[in-house]
C-alpha cells in the first residue's frame, strides 16, 4: 500500500477522473470512465473507499469528506459527459435552423412590362379594350388591308424582315386593325400591344425590335377632334402635364388626314416622334368590310419603348435590351 498522502490521492484521482469524462466522444468512452472510476466491483473510488478502513481514526474524518467530495464531482462528470454525447449529432452539411435566413433575391417586372401594364389600365379607364395578333404576319394583314399596295415602298425587303414571300415579322402593329375588324362589327374601341421589327441601324431612340400600342376606335361621327383629345389626354396622364407633345401633317397610306405625334425630349432641346395617328382611310374599311360612309374612325401606333424613355428620363434605348442589373433595378 502506498505511503503517500491520502488527500493528495484523493485529489489526483478527482482530476484524472474529471479528465476521462471530459475526454469521452462516444458513449462507448465515457462507460469506460465510469467502469474505471465508479465501478461496484473495481471502481477506483470503490478502492479508495476501502482504504479509509486503513486510516488511523484521526484521519478518518477528513479522508472521509475529501472523498466524498471527489465522489461527487465525478458522478456530476458523468452525467455532464452522457448528456453530452447523447445529444442528436449535426452533420456538417445539415441546416441549422436557428441561423438568420439568407433573403432571397427578388426580381420584378422590366421597365417595358410596367410601361405596357401601365397603358392598359389607362386606356382601360378611356374604355379601349386589349386585343393581340401575331408577331409572325402574313402580307394582307400588314400591308394589304391598310392599303399599302405592292408597289409601295414600306414593302422593301431592304425595310422589312421578311420569312417568305408572303410571311414577314410584323413591322408594325396596325396589322391588328385589320385583324379586328374582320372579326367583329362596329363600333370598335380597343389597343394592342405588342413587338414589331425592323431593319434599323440601332442607336440612342431606334433598335430593330421595339414595341408599339396600337390604338383604333371605329363609330359613328367619330372624328379628328376625338383622336387629338385621347391622345393629349393620354400624353398627360402618362407622361405629366408639363410635356408637351405637338401633331404635324404627315402621310400613311392607311389614314387619312395623317398626323405624326412629338413629344418635347429630354432636357427640351428637341422633338422626338411618339407615333403616328389619323383618321382610319375608307380603303382600310372596304377591305375589312365595314362601310365608310356609316362610320368612321382614327387609329394611332406609339412607340413604347420612346414613351418609357421619356418617362423615366432614359437616354438610350439600348439599355432596355442589355439585362444590367444595375440599370434594371432602378425601375
Ligand atoms: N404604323 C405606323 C408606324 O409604325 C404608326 C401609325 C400611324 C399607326 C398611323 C396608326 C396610324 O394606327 O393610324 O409608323
Amino acid at each position: 500500500m502506498s505511503q503517500a498522502d491520502p488527500i493528495a490521492e484523493l485529489e489526483s484521482l478527482e482530476s484524472e477522473g474529471l479528465a476521462a469524462f471530459a475526454a469521452a466522444r462516444d458513449s462507448g468512452a465515457v462507460e469506460a470512465a465510469r467502469i474505471e472510476f465508479l465501478g461496484q466491483k473495481q471502481g477506483r473510488l470503490k478502492s479508495a473507499q476501502e482504504r479509509l478502513k486503513s486510516l488511523e481514526p484521526s484521519a478518518k474524518k477528513a479522508y472521509g469528506q475529501r472523498f466524498n467530495a471527489a465522489k461527487r464531482a465525478i458522478e456530476e462528470a458523468l452525467e455532464a459527459a452522457k448528456s453530452r454525447v447523447e445529444r442528436p449529432s449535426i452533420a456538417a452539411d445539415a441546416i441549422d435552423v436557428t441561423l438568420p435566413g439568407l433573403m432571397p433575391k427578388l426580381g420584378h417586372r422590366h421597365p417595358l412590362t410596367q410601361t405596357a401594364d401601365e397603358l392598359i389600365d389607362l386606356f382601360g379607364r378611356f374604355g379601349f379594350q386589349v386585343a393581340r395578333g401575331p408577331e409572325v404576319e402574313d402580307v394582307r394583314h400588314n400591308f394589304e388591308a391598310l392599303n399599302i399596295p405592292l408597289s409601295h415602298p414600306a414593302r422593301d425587303p431592304v425595310d422589312n424582315f421578311y420569312i417568305t414571300d408572303k410571311t414577314l415579322l410584323r413591322s408594325q402593329t396596325s396589322t391588328v386593325q385589320i385583324r379586328i375588324m374582320e372579326n367583329q362589327p362596329p363600333p370598335v374601341r380597343v389597343i394592342a400591344i405588342g413587338r414589331v421589327y425592323r431593319p434599323d441601324e440601332p442607336d440612342e431612340t431606334h433598335f430593330p425590335m421595339f414595341h408599339q400600342i396600337e390604338g383604333l376606335m371605329v363609330d359613328k361621327g367619330v372624328t379628328m377632334a376625338d383622336l387629338k383629345t385621347v391622345l393629349r389626354l393620354f400624353a398627360s396622364s402618362y407622361l405629366g402635364t408639363d410635356v408637351k407633345i405637338r401633331f404635324r401633317p404627315s402621310f400613311f397610306p392607311f389614314t387619312e388626314p395623317s398626323v405624326e405625334v412629338d413629344m418635347l425630349w429630354h432636357g427640351g432641346d428637341r422633338w422626338v416622334e411618339m407615333g403616328g395617328a389619323g383618321m382610319v382611310d375608307p380603303n382600310v374599311f372596304r377591305a375589312v368590310g365595314y362601310d365608310p360612309d356609316e362610320v368612321t374612325g382614327f387609329a394611332f401606333g406609339l412607340g413604347i419603348e420612346r414613351l418609357c424613355m421619356r418617362r423615366h428620363g432614359i437616354k438610350d434605348i439600348r439599355w432596355l435590351t442589355q439585362n444590367d442589373a444595375r440599370f434594371l433595378g432602378q425601375f
